[in-house]
């Protein structure tokens, strides 16, 4: 690829693009009938995408042809500009190209992570059991189950705060205790529930002290903290896996991304097979590529996602990855700070962030109202998008809201409960990106107030609906009439 010209960078470049995010301007009509800004408050399920990718993605567009093809000139453009996603993505998580590769894979992490399981699983079958935590999001937790003998899910800690941080003397003792069968230790880098930081270089040691291989569940960290897979004076802290999705790395519309270790992929044959990853075919055997990244990417790769992912990258490499986390850092604490000071919001996990430091992600619930109803009340009244109900992590939500449920209703079973339990039995949660800033937390604020102080007022105009969310009696938005894609072609056919 060409040399780029490095001349803005840091807080300059962070400054030029933290308003070029498509969607920050979006408006819709609330219920008291006035159009406001949408104020996006769920990037940690998807973040919003950041113009440049789009717009010079938009340009490579003009060159896009199958990187299998070779002798035109788009196929040399567009083989260079696939090549270079991968050196991009390698280097951003501090992984030695000799040592590690790139694939794309999926659209998210979930396919990336149910791959390296199978890999994890096939390079040790003499092993049967793997580790991950009850934190986890179900995609780090039932690939395991289903492609694993056994799976252990290490405890989190309640202690000091109400923490919720993965108990690391549990990790340990699991691992004496199944020493010689753990094949390998999976576990998010940061929670998609409380945005709790895992130490997951100390975990990585201790895994690799016992013998165990170490995937990290890198959805949530790799936009908002720096990462450093590989450490060359430190071997035993380093990953062998790291698997993250481009649509929560501000690009929707790109693959997931699998960081690996080249011998363990290539210990085993690869799990997929098709074009591409061979270099011959005959009637009774096949030859696969013993070159990285071809051996792992079966099949015509997303070309356009991997490049507009890649083009995202270099712009947060070139900003600085610390200088990312101090500024989403400054959000995070004034958040926390701020919903701390409200006596009827419960904020879970720790939040002392010496102590138990964050990232992207709080949930929450007001005393006395259901998350259903708060999540409700925050889009229509003051067009806060924020998620509600358990994140894909039951365990997580369960082991943190146990107490007040139990008393509330008894016996606890996820798989056989009431409406009326699973209305309580959630959370709101609040998640941040670059793009977030003090005026969002304060809109957020004073929102969740306004809600506390009307919520008999503003709960009667609610009913609950057949999919158990609560609907606002009267007020409507037409969406089709907002965005449809027929109507949008129409319109262009028309033109
Ligand atoms: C921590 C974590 N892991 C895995 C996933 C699954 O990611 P995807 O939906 O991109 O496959 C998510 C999605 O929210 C997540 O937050």
């Amino acid at each position: 690829m060409g040399s780029a010209k490095k001349t803005v960078t840091g807080k300059a470049l962070l400054d030029k693009i933290r308003s070029d995010f498509i969607g920050l301007d979006t408006t819709y009509e609330n219920i008291d009938g006035q159009h406001t800004r949408r104020i996006y408050m769920d990037s940690t399920a998807s973040s919003l995408m950041l113009r440049p990718a789009a717009s010079i993605t938009a340009d490579f567009m003009n060159h896009y042809s199958n990187t299998h093809s070779k002798m035109h000139h788009s196929a040399h453009i567009s083989t260079a500009a696939y090549e270079w996603a991968h050196e991009r993505v390698l280097s951003f998580v501090g992984a030695d190209p000799d040592v590690y590769t790139c694939f794309f894979t999926g659209a998210g992490t979930t396919a990336g992570i149910n791959r390296m399981a199978r890999v994890f699983r096939d390079v040790h079958p003499e092993k049967d059991t793997a580790i991950i935590s009850i934190m986890e999001h179900h995609s780090n937790d039932l690939p395991h189950r289903k492609h694993m003998k056994h799976v252990y899910h290490v405890p989190v800690e309640g202690l000091d705060e109400n923490k919720m941080c993965i108990s690391l003397p549990k990790l340990e003792e699991a691992l004496i205790k199944g020493k010689g069968r753990i094949a390998y230790v999976s576990m998010t880098a940061v929670s998609n529930v409380t945005g709790i930081i895992n130490p997951i270089h100390e975990i990585a040691r201790m895994a690799h002290k016992h013998g165990a291989l170490v995937m990290v569940d890198g959805a949530q960290s790799v936009a908002h903290l720096p990462t450093q897979m590989f450490h060359p004076d430190d071997p035993a802290s380093s990953i062998d896996a790291l698997v993250f999705s481009g649509h929560k790395t501000y690009t929707p519309g790109s693959p997931g991304v699998v960081i690996a270790r080249k011998d363990h992929l290539l210990a085993i044959e690869p799990e997929e097979v098709g074009g591409g990853m061979v270099d011959r075919v005959l009637e009774d055997r096949y030859q696969v590529k013993n070159s990285f990244p071809d051996r792992e990417e079966a099949g015509t790769p997303n070309i356009p996602g991997a490049i507009a992912l890649a083009t995202t990258i270099e712009i947060l490499d070139r900003i600085g990855m610390d200088l990312l986390m101090e500024e989403e850092d400054e959000v995070m604490i004034y958040a926390i700070k701020a919903m701390r000071e409200i006596p009827e919001v419960i904020v879970y996990g720790g939040t002392d962030l010496e102590s138990c430091p964050r990232a992207a992600s709080i949930s929450f619930n007001v005393r006395g109202l259901d998350h259903g109803l708060i999540a409700a009340l925050l889009n229509d009244r003051y067009n806060i998008g924020v998620r509600n109900q358990c994140f894909c992590a039951h365990p997580y939500v369960k082991e943190m809201m146990a107490d007040d449920l139990q008393e509330e209703f008894g016996i606890i079973d996820f798989g056989n409960m009431s409406d009326e339990f699973m209305r309580k039995a959630g959370m709101v949660r609040a998640s941040f990106g670059i793009y977030s800033t003090q005026e969002d937390v304060d809109a957020l604020i004073f929102a969740l107030k306004d809600i506390i102080q009307n919520a008999e007022e503003y709960g009667s105009d609610y009913e609950v609906n057949a999919d158990n969310d609560y609907e606002h009696k009267t007020y409507r938005i037409d969406h089709d009439e907002i965005f449809c894609i027929t109507n949008a072609l129409d319109k262009y056919i028309a033109d």
